[in-house]
């Protein structure tokens, strides 16, 4: 397995794969590997003959008051998994790299990203979109993966894709969860065991709005939104930031009525100071 850690090197590197007509998969991450990511990169394996991690905590996607400074970091660990799994390089630059002094240069997605998340973290998808366009243009990928726990993030980049006409599929991998159901996530590092079990209460409430809407036919958004918002304003530390029933392609939100296999319920909660976000397929 390489590391690289230039762009230049990491691009023409890229270049040169492509035009001997391998196939790259390119698997976007901030580092800190989990079960969640090393099943990205499973798909990715599956898919493409070679296969490119970039591990990069990406500075412009976290607001002033965000916990960019404190993200966990692991990056021999990483490279470790990355080795075990098969990856065959990994791109880790540093931030003077992927953003020289006077870069001035930002993507913006302006419809899918603007609602939930794109609320309380106004210029989180900003720097999502422009670092991912950023690395489809250093690492060249004919596909790339991404975690349908960050469902949201999944359909900007995928509308991005679209609106550029980027040549690169975009592959969603099904959201990972412990034994417990909780997502697997970097940020549930920073949790305590006793936070551990009160965020529980995210994947068991999605998982009861999932049951009334399949197993008891209800169909009201507001009846559901409803009880999913009671049900995890009983967990007392959680403090909700959305519960919403959004297309699962558009993030548009539901009206009145949802569908089943168009929509999903995503949320998003405050467990002290860790932002924890889930959806579920309704
Ligand atoms: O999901 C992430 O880890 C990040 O948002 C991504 C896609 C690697 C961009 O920095």
């Amino acid at each position: 397995m390489q590391t690289i850690q230039s762009v230049n090197e990491m691009q023409s590197h890229a270049i040169g794969l492509r035009s001997s007509g391998r196939l790259i998969g390119l698997v976007p991450t901030m580092g800190c590997l989990h079960e969640g990511h090393l099943s990205l990169i499973d798909i990715a394996k599956e898919r493409a003959d070679k296969v490119i991690v970039s591990i990069f905590v990406n500075p412009t996607q976290f607001g002033p008051s965000e916990d960019f400074g404190r993200y966990p970091k692991s990056l021999e660990a990483d490279l470790e998994k990355c080795a075990e799994r098969g990856v065959d390089i990994v791109f880790n630059p540093s931030a003077a790299e992927m953003y020289p002094q006077g870069f001035s240069t930002y993507v913006n997605e302006e419809d899918v990203g603007a609602g939930l998340c794109g609320i309380s973290r106004p210029s989180h998808f900003r720097g999502v979109t422009t670092v991912c366009l950023k690395l489809f243009n250093i690492t060249r990928p004919d596909l790339a993966v991404f975690g349908q726990k960050d469902a949201q993030q999944c359909a900007v980049i995928q509308k991005m894709v679209t609106d550029l006409n980027i040549p690169a599929e975009v592959i969603i991998g099904e959201t990972k969860r412990g034994d417990d159901g909780l997502a697997i996530s970097s940020r549930n590092r920073y949790l305590t065991n006793t936070q551990n079990e009160e965020a529980l209460s995210l994947s068991k409430t999605l998982l009861m709005a999932q049951k009334m809407v399949h197993e008891d036919g209800v169909r009201s958004v507001d009846r559901v939104v409803a009880e999913v918002t009671h049900h995890l304003s009983i967990a007392r530390s959680l403090r909700v930031i959305y519960v919403q029933i959004v297309d699962r392609l558009t993030m548009e939100p539901a009206s009145r009525e949802i569908e089943p296999g168009k929509h999903m319920v995503c949320v998003a909660a405050w467990l002290d100071q860790t932002r924890l976000i889930d959806n579920i397929a309704l």
